[in-house]
C-alpha cells in the first residue's frame, strides 16, 4: 500500500475520503470518493439542514461538504448602494439616518441585509470584540483587518472606518496618510475621527483629498482619560456652547456628518438645528438627524450582568440564544445524540466491508 494511502487508511473512512479529495489520490481503495460528493438525489442530503448549500462556489458542480463554507448570500431585498449623496438627500427630506457598528463579516452582513444606511467599523471593536479595557490600545492594522471583513459583506450601506487613537492627532499629514490606508487597505468609503475645533485643519486635509470624514464630538471615548471617564458632556451652557463651536468648526472643515455622543437631548437638538450637516446621535436623544448604536449592545450579545449605558435599547438576546444552542450542542455530544445518522455521509456497504477487511489485516 502506498505510504499516503496507508496513512489515510489509519485515519478512518471519512478522513480517508477527505484527504483523498485534497490530494487527488486515485487508488482502488479510494473509490469511496466517488460516493463522497453526493449527487442531488443522494441520501446523505435528505435532511435540509445537512444538505450542502448552493453557494457561489458550489453552483458550478462543485459540492461543498466542508464546514468552511463562504457566508455570502444575496440580500432578500437587494437595494441601491447608499452614497454620500443618498445620505445628503435623506437628511434634506428629514429621513432619519440609521447607523450600526459592525466588526466582522457576519455582523456587517446582517446590518447590511437589515437595511442600515451606514455601517461603522467603530473602534469600540477594541472593547466589544477584542476584550480591551478601552479603545486606546487598538492599532491601525487591527482596525484595517476588521474594516476589510466588513467591507466584503457590505453591499449597500455606506461604510466608515474609525481611525484609532494616535493615528491622526499628530499632524494633518499623518491623518491623511492613515485615512488613505483606510480607503485603500480597509476598503471603507469614509473615515471617522474624534475631536472638535483642533481637528478642523485635519478634516480639511483629508476631505481635500476626496475622503469623506464623519466627525465625533461630545463624549469622545478616545480622550476618556482627559474627560475623567465616559461621562455625559455639555451639561452646562458653556460646555454645550463649546460642543456647538466644535461641531460648527468640523462642519466648516468639511465633515459630511457628525456623531454627537452622550450629550443632553435638548443640547443635541439645538446643535442639530444649527448645523446643515446631519448629526448622528448616540446617547443624545431623538432630536438628532440619525442614530448609531454598537451592534453587540443592541442585539444583546454579551453576558448577563454587563453594564449597559442608559441610552442603549436592547432589541435582542443573542447571548442567551447562543448559550442555549451551545449548551444543547455540548449535551448532545456528551450523550452521543449528535451527530445523528442524518449528519453523516454514506458509502456503499460493499466498500465499507472491503475497507473493514483490509483494515483488519493491518
Ligand atoms: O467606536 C464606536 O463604535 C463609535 C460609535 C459608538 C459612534 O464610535
Amino acid at each position: 500500500m502506498p505510504a499516503t494511502t496507508s496513512a489515510l487508511a489509519r485515519s478512518g473512512v471519512l478522513s480517508l475520503a477527505r484527504a483523498a479529495r485534497c490530494t487527488n489520490t486515485t487508488t482502488n481503495t479510494l473509490s469511496l470518493l466517488h460516493h463522497y460528493a453526493p449527487s442531488s438525489s443522494s441520501s446523505c442530503c435528505t435532511n435540509p439542514s445537512s444538505r450542502p448549500r448552493v453557494t457561489p462556489s458550489s453552483r458550478h458542480g462543485q459540492v461543498r461538504c466542508s464546514s468552511h463554507s463562504p457566508m455570502g448570500a444575496a440580500a432578500a431585498n437587494p437595494r441601491k448602494k447608499v452614497t454620500i449623496n443618498t445620505l445628503r438627500a435623506q437628511h434634506k427630506k428629514g429621513d432619519p439616518i440609521t447607523v450600526l457598528t459592525a466588526h466582522d463579516f457576519p455582523s456587517a452582513m446582517v446590518a447590511d441585509h437589515a437595511g442600515m444606511d451606514m455601517v461603522l467599523v467603530g473602534d469600540s471593536l477594541a472593547m466589544v470584540a477584542m476584550g480591551m479595557d478601552d479603545t486606546s490600545e487598538v492599532l491601525v492594522e487591527e482596525m484595517l483587518l476588521h474594516c476589510r471583513s466588513v467591507a466584503r459583506a457590505t453591499k449597500a450601506a455606506f461604510t466608515i472606518g474609525d481611525m484609532p487613537m494616535g493615528s491622526y492627532e499628530i499632524a494633518p499629514e499623518q491623518a491623511l496618510a492613515t485615512a488613505i490606508r483606510f480607503i485603500k487597505e480597509g476598503r471603507v468609503q469614509g473615515v471617522k475621527l474624534e475631536g472638535g475645533r483642533e481637528m478642523a485643519p485635519t478634516v480639511r486635509r483629508i476631505t481635500a483629498a476626496g475622503i469623506p470624514v464623519l466627525g465625533h464630538v461630545g463624549l469622545t471615548p478616545q480622550r476618556q482619560n482627559a474627560l475623567g471617564g465616559f461621562r455625559v458632556q455639555g451639561k452646562t451652557a458653556d460646555a454645550a456652547l463649546a460642543i456647538l463651536d466644535d461641531a460648527l468648526a468640523l462642519q466648516d472643515a468639511g465633515c459630511f456628518a457628525m456623531v454627537l455622543e452622550a450629550v443632553p437631548e435638548d443640547v443635541a437638538a439645538i446643535i442639530t438645528k444649527k448645523l446643515s450637516v446631519p448629526t448622528i446621535g448616540i446617547g443624545a436623544g431623538a432630536g438628532c438627524s440619525g442614530q448609531v448604536l454598537v451592534q453587540t449592545d443592541m442585539t444583546g450579545y454579551f453576558p448577563p450582568g454587563r453594564f449597559l449605558p442608559k441610552f442603549v435599547k436592547q432589541y435582542g438576546s443573542v447571548w442567551a440564544e447562543s448559550m442555549r444552542a451551545i449548551e444543547q450542542y455540548r449535551d448532545e455530544v456528551k450523550s452521543r445524540r449528535y451527530p445523528a445518522p442524518e449528519h453523516t455521509y454514506p458509502a456503499p456497504q460493499a466498500e465499507i466491508e472491503a475497507f473493514a477487511k483490509a483494515a483488519e489485516k493491518l
